[in-house]
């Protein structure tokens, strides 16, 4: 199951990719993507332009790939390693980068006069570019023009970033992160069966605080809950994040709401819940706060060795969304310590959920602030899927899966009904 999961959801594992490359200075930048595509299991084929080869030699790209790479269409022709085989008949997503003005124009203009153009020119599969010039080529509305045409042709685009260019200019036209590039890619290969669904994900962990500088929280990094929030926005729905406190970069594409405190977390999931079709509650919440309001810091007291803090109940957020869920989707998670599925049976039931996640947060290597975790999903009729370690993002899609056959039941019941 471990391999067959994983294959279905890394979504460049096995694909043929076909990375050109034309020549600018983040060409070199390109090696690197390469190296990455590879590492995800892709088989990647480097077709360079002549320009191309001024900035990186093909040896690097061939070290890295691991394959030959095509910069000649004659000798291709000819007979190398690949024959016969017309590359762009073998790839499953090609990508362009970094696409210059020039490879932008010719595509949009109908050239084909060196491998790439032709190439691309020739193939079904998607074409994603990834421009990367100077500012005010990239402004220029000949470029835009070219972009536009293309885009209306089905091509995909990445927009340049913004900041400082090797040309010594400071505008648009960098060539935009790997993560992006890789983002972009694993998103043209997947489906988008979530479109109409509205999700709300918790994440991360909420801060309690005992006094102006100290506070009760826990070990959640909010991984989990992004990597949901990311794959959820991936396949196609409209996605809110309640986020407490962490590191993590912020998605974007989705609305964030940042809190800090269990309560803050539930007024603004509370405000929010009757716009959603899903619910999910990865977040760590603090069970207790400090029952005294401090407003300077606790001091220690001359002979003094104990001090007892008096706690109050927080809201349990899920059990008040439980109340209202009605026909719409909850899942909620469990962080268990002992008697995993007891436990998490216990929260589906008393908490009115559609699927609890239990995770043994005991185990090393999975659970809180790791990347990866290994759970129990459970439904509430009783069945039960184990998924085993898996990067979180894997996870998020089983239990997105899961999710989704849900509303399948519930929808067709309420049609049924009425
Ligand atoms: O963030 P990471 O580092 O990636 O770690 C992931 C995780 C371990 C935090 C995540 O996988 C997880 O298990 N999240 C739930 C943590 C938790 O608080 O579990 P719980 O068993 O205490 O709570 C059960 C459920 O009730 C949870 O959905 C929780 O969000 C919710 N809850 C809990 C208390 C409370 N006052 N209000 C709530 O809504």
């Amino acid at each position: 199951m471990n391999e067959a999961v994983t294959k279905q959801y890394t979504m460049l594992r096995d694909k043929q990719i076909i990375v050109g490359v034309t020549g600018g200075i983040a060409a070199y930048k390109v090696a690197e993507l390469v190296r990455i595509l590879a590492k995800k299991g892709a088989n990647v084929h480097v077709v360079m332009t002549k320009n191309a080869m001024e900035f990186v030699t093909p040896l690097t790209f061939q070290t890295l790939s691991g394959n030959p790479v095509t910069h000649e269409m004659f000798e291709l022709l000819a007979g190398s390693k690949i024959g016969h085989i017309a590359l762009s008949d073998l790839a499953d997503q090609l990508v362009i980068a970094p696409a210059t003005a020039n490879i932008i124009g010719k595509i949009a203009g109908g050239i084909a006069d060196d491998f790439l153009s032709t190439m691309v020119m020739a193939t079904r599969v998607p074409v994603l570019f990834v421009p990367a010039m100077n500012t005010k080529m990239w402004e220029s509305g000949i470029v835009q023009g070219n972009i536009d045409r293309l885009r209306e042709n089905g091509y995909e685009f990445i927009e340049p970033d913004t900041g400082d260019l090797a040309c010594g200019w400071e505008g648009k036209g960098r060539m935009p992160s790997l993560e992006e590039i890789i983002e972009k890619m694993e998103d043209i290969f997947t489906v988008k069966d979530l479109v109409g669904e509205r999700i709300m994900v918790t994440a991360g962990p909420t801060q309690e605080f005992i006094d102006p500088v100290r506070c009760m929280t826990n070990r959640s990094s909010g991984k989990m809950g992004y990597a949901l929030v990311k794959i959820a926005h991936r396949r196609g729905a409209e996605v809110i994040l309640v986020t407490g406190r962490t590191d993590l970069p912020r998605p974007s594409g989705v609305e964030v709401v940042e809190v800090v405190t269990a309560n803050e977390m539930r007024n603004a999931v509370m405000e929010r819940q009757a716009k959603c079709t899903v619910i999910i509650k990865a977040a760590a919440v603090a069970d207790f706060r400090s029952k005294a309001l401090r407003y300077h810091k606790l001091k220690k007291k001359p002979g003094e060795e104990e001090v007892v803090l008096e706690l109050d109940r927080n809201p349990d957020i899920l059990q008040e969304l439980g109340r209202v869920i009605e026909d719409r989707i909850l899942v909620g998670f469990a962080a268990e310590t002992e008697n995993l599925i007891q436990n998490a049976q216990d929260k589906l039931k008393r908490k009115n959920l559609d699927l609890v996640v239990a995770n043994d947060v005991t185990k090393q290597g999975i659970g809180f602030g790791s990347d990866d975790n290994e759970v129990t999903i459970i439904s509430a009729h009783g069945r039960a899927k184990h998924v085993p370690k898996l990067s979180k993002e894997e996870v998020a899609h089983v239990i997105l899966d899961a999710v989704k056959r849900v509303i399948k039941k519930k929808r067709k019941y309420k049609d049924d009904w009425y």
